[in-house]
């Protein structure tokens, strides 16, 4: 028997309900802030990813889905959105059109890690850029948009972590400050934050093993090395932020783990758990779009994974509404009365009124009890007597009531908001 690979999971029709909620919320809210939709490929040149992401993140370097094509072409599946979505602006000359350009996109991300809760081979990110612009306005707009998703789709209780990071300017200078508070500790670190002295220095600062803690503890923080611009683009947002009322807590320690980012980065945490699960993350990457080969363009945006969500809308036990069922299910006695039944199905369906007909020659106990298990609220019965007078039984399935009607009137019975069925 074959299996869905390790870390991918089949999304069956009853989970679909959440799909399509979240889906529509991303959607409706993303365009009431003028973001636009856009698609990329599933896969890119590798060195898109390596580029973008670089090489001292987990990412890149232990989790990309690397293969070779064909033509001997190195390509990966899409690791994260943000880059696709840079290159796209380059490729198609973006940058000419009004800035900030706003697009977001709802699309599959694959990265090679250890699945467990939450954590998947093939998971799914609703994501959101603004490129062209550096104003702090747009970080808090990303933000705010970001938190009014959550809330829209039940949740509560999630925090909001803020830091800056610095830029090209003062971020060289806070490392080497780090690296000179972790001189002489250098033999109590985990084996990862070796490599991460050398290669990914601020990484260092948000590793969950007990003994590092220790040492980040007493570490300085980047927010006291920001050059004035920065510490002025930071101040700015969190005065836009108190300004729109959303609540947040400056975490020093965050850091993310894609190394694009400059000065804003924020994470969204649920209530439950710690950093390994958070439901969403992103913040300003000023630089990227110069280091794929453009003109130096600000850019700031945000993701967040479907999957995880879904999780937290469970553990809050929010009501989903569900999604809409066929009106009715068409029974039949017979085969005369089955053609009917089809020719019947197939005009409720031109004027657009969703059906389930009945298939094989099953007893009517059995038909009803299949409407019945598809949640139907109507079964239409044709037998011979109604094939001959042109008529049809609409049953009421959920009080079990039922009367003759004549087919003609079938459809404008099955568009009131509840069709009567009258008393005999
Ligand atoms: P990221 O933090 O790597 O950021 O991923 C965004 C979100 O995707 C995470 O917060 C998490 O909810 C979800 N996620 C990541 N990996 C997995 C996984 N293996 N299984 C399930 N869910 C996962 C980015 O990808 C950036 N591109 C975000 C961004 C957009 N920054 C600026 N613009």
């Amino acid at each position: 028997m074959y299996k869905a690979p390790r870390g991918t999971v089949d999304i069956l029709p009853q989970e679909q309900v959440y799909w399509k909620y979240i889906e529509e919320r991303v959607t409706f809210l993303c365009q009431l802030y003028g973001y636009q939709p856009i698609s990329t490929p599933i896969f890119e040149d590798a060195q898109l990813f390596a580029r973008a992401v670089a090489g001292g993140t987990d990412i890149v370097n232990k989790e990309m889905y690397t293969f070779k094509d064909k033509s001997g072409q190195e390509l990966a599946l899409r690791a994260e959105g943000t880059a696709p979505v840079c290159r796209a602006y380059l490729e198609h000359g973006l940058f000419n059109s009004p800035q900030p350009v706003r697009l977001y996109y709802i699309a599959p991300a694959f990265r090679y890690e250890r699945p467990q809760t939450g954590r998947y081979r093939q998971h799914h990110q609703f994501g959101l850029e603004a490129l062209g612009e550096a104003d702090p306005a747009l970080d808090a707009e990303v933000i705010e948009l970001a938190q009014r998703i959550f809330v829209s789709l039940g949740l509560s209780g999630f925090s909001i972590q803020l830091n800056s990071i610095g830029c090209r300017l003062c971020q060289p200078k806070y490392i080497e400050v780090l690296k000179h508070h972790y001189s002489g500790y250098e033999e109590q670190l985990c084996p990862d934050c070796k490599v991460r002295l050398s290669k990914s220095p601020l990484r260092l600062l948000d590793c969950k093993n007990a003994a590092c803690q220790e040492i980040v503890k007493t570490a300085p923080q980047m927010t006291n090395y920001l050059c004035d611009e920065c510490q002025a683009h930071f101040l700015s947002l969190q005065k836009y932020l108190e300004v729109m009322g959303i609540t947040f807590q400056l975490n020093y320690r965050l850091v993310r783990g894609l190394d694009y980012y400059t000065r804003t980065v924020f994470e969204v945490q649920p209530r439950e758990e710690g950093g390994q699960s958070a439901l969403g993350g992103g913040g300003r990457y000023d630089n990227l779009v110069e280091q794929l080969g453009g003109k130096a363009t600000p850019a700031v945006g945000f993701a967040a994974g479907i999957e995880r969500i879904i999780l937290n809308l469970k553990r809050q036990k929010i009501d989903i509404p569900p999604l809409a069922k066929p009106a009715a299910f068409i029974a039949y006695l017979g085969e005369e009365a089955k053609t009917e039944a089809m020719k019947l199905a197939s005009k409720l369906r031109g004027a657009g009124v969703a059906i389930i007909g009945a298939t094989e020659n099953k007893s009517l106990k059995a038909q009803l009890r299949q409407a019945s298990a598809f949640g139907i609220s109507y079964a239409i019965i044709i037998g011979k007597a109604e094939t001959e007078t042109q008529t049809v039984l609409l049953r009421d399935m959920t009080k079990g009531e039922q009367r003759s009607i004549p087919s003609g009137e079938v459809l404008t019975a099955l568009r009131q908001p509840r069709p009567q069925v009258p008393d005999t």
